[in-house]
This record gives C-alpha cells, sequence and structure tokens, in this order.
C-alpha cells in the first residue's frame, strides 16, 4: 500500500489561501515557516538519513528501491500537481505557462514569482538553495516510497580513488533503460534532435559511458579558496551577493557548471537549466555538489560559511513539502544538515595529498583593485568555435610590481549554450592539450547564455589568478592564451571528436598585475 497522495486540485480548493501570495488553487496549505513546521516534521530519532555514493549501491537495494518508486509516483500525478515530476522541476526554473496549466485559477501566475523560477545561479543563494531544492525532494521521495530512511545518493565523480575512471561515467544505473524489469525513471535517452527544438535527452557520447575529463571534475580551484563569498567581484569559492555581473563561485563554475555543459551537450536537458532538472541525474549530481560544499568546509583553514552577513542569512524561499504545506526557510536553517535537515554523507570528499600546499598559498583575489588598474597585456577581440583559438596577447601597460597575476575575460557571448566546455592554458601547452600541464588554468562551461535566457546575453565573464602560469613564462616573453574544447574519453580510450557549437565570442581577454 502507498502513502495517500494528497489530492489533486478541485473547485472547492479555490477558496483556499496559498498564503504565499494571497489565493491557491493547488491544495496547498498557509506558509508556515520551517522552525514552526519542523517541530511537527522532524525526522525520528533514528539519526540522520546517510547519503550513499550511488557506484557503491546495489540496484535492487533500498536505496535504489525507494528512488525508483518515488519517481515513479512523481512521474505518473498530472503535471498540475504539486508533487509530480515537472511541478518539481518548475521550481527550478521554467517556461511554462502557469495560466494556461491552471485556467481555473485566476491568479495562476503568482507561482512564477513564488514557488517556481528559484534556482540563484550566479550568486552566493546558490550552494543553500540547491540545498534545500534536494532536501524537499529527498522527503517527497521518502513518503511516496514509503522508506523513512531514504537519502539520495549521489554520484561520487570527484571520486580520487583508484576507480576515478569508472566513477567519471555516468553512473550505470542512469544509462539503463529498465531497471529489475520495469520501467527506469532515471533513464533519459539521448538527445533525439538539436537546436532550436525543444532540449530532450542527454549526450549520447555521455550516456553510454564516455569518461569525463579530469579538469570537468576538479575542485582544486574551488578548494584553493578560503573565502566563501566577497562583496564584489572578488573570486570566491561559493559566489557573490546580486545584483552583480554573471559571475560564478568556483564550485559552481568547476565542476557544477562542468557537469550540466557536458551532459546537457548539444541541446540536452541538463544543458539547458529552464529543463535541467527534469532529468534524475541532476539530483544525484546536486547531491555531491552540496557534499563538497561540506567538504570545503571540513578543510579549515578559515573556510566558513557567510553567516555575519544578513542578507545571505535570512534570504527566505517557500518550498511544498510533501504534505503540500508551504515552507518559507533560509540559510540559517539549513547550515547544520545533520541537527537542521536530517541527513549526512557516507565521506566526505578526500582531497588528493598534493592540495594542502595549494590550499594555503591561493587566497583571497582582490580584483577589484585590479579594476583600477590598466591591463599589462591585453589581446584583441576573440571569436572562435570548437576548433579552439590562440590568443596572442600584446604588452599595453607596464608589467607593474605587484606579486600576481589575473587573467580577466569579459563580454563573453554566445548564440546558444555550447554544450562542451572549453580548457585555458597559458603559455605554451605541450600537445596534447591536457589539465596536467603547468599552464592550465581551468575548464571554463558556458550556460545560460543566449539573449533569451533567464541569465541574460549581456555577456558572462571569468577571472582567474593566473599567477602560478605567468611565472613560467621566461621575463621577457609575451603570454599566449590556448583555448581549446575538453573532450570526453571513449570507452576504447580514444578522445571523441569535439562537438560542433555556434561561435563563442570575448570581448575582451587582460592580463592584470596585482
Ligand atoms: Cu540550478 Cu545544477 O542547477
Amino acid at each position: 500500500m502507498g502513502p495517500m497522495i494528497p489530492t489533486k486540485p478541485n473547485r472547492r480548493d479555490l477558496m483556499f489561501g496559498l498564503g504565499l501570495a494571497g489565493a491557491g488553487a493547488l491544495g496547498l496549505g498557509a506558509a508556515i515557516p520551517f522552525s514552526r513546521w519542523f517541530s511537527d516534521n522532524a525526522r525520528a530519532a533514528t539519526g540522520p538519513a546517510i547519503r550513499q555514493d550511488i557506484s557503491r549501491l546495489d540496484p535492487r537495494g533500498p536505496v535504489l528501491r525507494a528512488f525508483v518508486s518515488g519517481l515513479r509516483a512523481m512521474m505518473a500525478l498530472p503535471q498540475t500537481h504539486p508533487l509530480s515530476w515537472a511541478f518539481h522541476a518548475n521550481v527550478h526554473l521554467t517556461k511554462d505557462d502557469p495560466a494556461a496549466l491552471y485556467p481555473y485559477w485566476p491568479e495562476a501566475d503568482q507561482l512564477i514569482g513564488g514557488l517556481w523560477n528559484n534556482c540563484p545561479h550566479g550568486s552566493y543563494y546558490f550552494l543553500p538553495w540547491h540545498r534545500l531544492y534536494l532536501y524537499f525532494l529527498e522527503r517527497r521521495l521518502r513518503f511516496l516510497s514509503g522508506d523513512p530512511d531514504f537519502a539520495l545518493p549521489y554520484w561520487n565523480y570527484t571520486d580520487p580513488g583508484p576507480n576515478n575512471t569508472e566513477q567519471r561515467k555516468i553512473p550505470a544505473v542512469f544509462r539503463d533503460p529498465s531497471i529489475d524489469g520495469g520501467f527506469n525513471p532515471l533513464f533519459i535517452p539521448d538527445t533525439a534532435y538539436a537546436a532550436p527544438l525543444p532540449s530532450n535527452g542527454r549526450d549520447p557520447r555521455y550516456n553510454r559511458g564516455a569518461i569525463l575529463d579530469l579538469s570537468d571534475v576538479s575542485v582544486a580551484r574551488a578548494f584553493s579558496f578560503k573565502n566563501f563569498s566577497i562583496d564584489r567581484g572578488t573570486e570566491s569559492f561559493g559566489g557573490h551577493p546580486p545584483p552583480q555581473s554573471f559571475l560564478f563561485g568556483a564550485l559552481e563554475e568547476t565542476p557544477h557548471n562542468n557537469i550540466h555543459a557536458n551532459i546537457g551537450g548539444a541541446n540536452g536537458l541538463l544543458g539547458n537549466l529552464f529543463v535541467a532538472a527534469r532529468d534524475p541525474l541532476f539530483f544525484a549530481h546536486h547531491a555531491n555538489v552540496d557534499r563538497l560544499w561540506e567538504s570545503w568546509l571540513a578543510l579549515g583553514q578559515g573556510r566558513a560559511n557567510p553567516v555575519d552577513d544578513p542578507q545571505w542569512i535570512t534570504k527566505t524561499w517557500s518550498f511544498v513539502d510533501e504534505r503540500l504545506n508551504v515552507v518559507t526557510i533560509s540559510p540559517a536553517e539549513a547550515l547544520d544538515v545533520v541537527g537542521q535537515l536530517g541527513y549526512t554523507y557516507d565521506a566526505l570528499h578526500n582531497p588528493p595529498p598534493k592540495s594542502p600546499a595549494a590550499l594555503a598559498m591561493r587566497m583571497e583575489a582582490d580584483i577589484d583593485s585590479v579594476d583600477q588598474l590598466a591591463p599589462v597585456f591585453s589581446s584583441p577581440a576573440l571569436t572562435f568555435d570548437h576548433n579552439g583559438a590562440v590568443a596572442n596577447f600584446a604588452q599595453t601597460g607596464d608589467r607593474g610590481r605587484g606579486s600576481r597575476w589575473f587573467l580577466h575575460i569579459e563580454g563573453i557571448t554566445t548564440p546558444t549554450d555550447p554544450g562542451a566546455s572549453f580548457g585555458l592554458w597559458l603559455g605554451q601547452p605541450q600537445t596534447p592539450l591536457s589539465s596536467a600541464d603547468p599552464g592550465f588554468i581551468g575548464a571554463v562551461a558556458l550556460l545560460g547564455m543566449g539573449g533569451h535566457q533567464h541569465h541574460g546575453g549581456m555577456g558572462q565573464e571569468r577571472r582567474f589568478d593566473v599567477t602560478e602560469q605567468m611565472a613560467l613564462l621566461a621575463p621577457d616573453q609575451s603570454p599566449s592564451l590556448t583555448i581549446a574544447q575538453i573532450r570526453p574519453t571513449a570507452n576504447d580510450g580514444t578522445l571523441h571528436l569535439p562537438l560542433a557549437h555556434a561561435p563563442i565570442h570575448f570581448e575582451t581577454v587582460k592580463l592584470y598585475r596585482a
């Protein structure tokens, strides 16, 4: 016997207040603050639910059984139902029109400003919001599967252990169309057609077990930061306060964006934030991102959440719980995952041994002051396709006497998301290009590009500390920047061909010394 699923909205429900915005036709209760709600809903005192590495799970074991049965239940509900898979994906981001879905509800479009379209990308709300998004899914899956101990499994693509190559493939259980002889809701087929048709599927290469490049899953740069955030412009682990030009926190950039872009490929679900949360792999990916946040904090040396920033800590969002309560919750209520949210991880990410030294030295790049400097080297505007490019810098200023070098790329535009990431190298990297080359800077993934997109077509920017890479050049050598698409490795060990994409434009590429 499954649980009693709250009924789908009916006319009588029109009488209920949604609370959130004054009216509701979804059968939702009034909005209640998390603190009051939590006292009634706390996990029984059985200890935290444990989120496990999906590669270690038995496909017939309890975690995957509950995951699959909970997802099947969500997918079987009509998309207008607040517990349905489509509704849940719309909470992240959507172009669905609530007025069309709920013609009987005059104020349906209040969903847009309230319960839907809440994902805060490119800001320091990215980590707490996605944590809560997963938390409410986890509760819903517990309820719908009837397994009170269910915890979301995570995709451990950052695993530094001997299983590393295997872990950089989409987990096998997400690539199999059937599970236990039935429909597998974790599976999404290969992308069947190209943009501008609706996004669908996954990149066929990864969906058949291609291996993500190490540079796409590296946390080296993200973990090097001690600062979660910084008021303006500086690079950081967790992002910056809005409003701001579109600049990602380092963890959001890599591995988060890289996984989205690559697995989405050309026009797949994960590469398009409006539909990304329709691929169940999103949640195994984000469980790992959330685990990496916990792992970063565990590194210490001053790494901490911005609890003294009132704007961050008191920001609130509303989510629908499994019993159709609308719950209002803030980062303040979501920082202690065991004590406040009742879950934990089987193991945190252990960075490889070479990290601690790097961790100690790379900190607090104050780009604000760099903004006031004249660039030392500038490249002409650059446009390149999937074949990459080399930008040659001309010296345009005094080499200065600061000890740190910064690469700043502004006005990054392209008509559609490329569906692949690209690597940046300074100097003369060895061929074949590799992220192990000392001149390697990072792997950039563009998401939310294109003028029609939520995150603006005004152009994104990227900033990197390149002090170590500049130190490789001879004192009077002019630097150059090599840009090349990062490609997955096929099962036979060969590199896949680059994925064709529209031209990418860099308006300015500059090097500063500070
Ligand atoms: Cu809001 Cu990985 O996405």
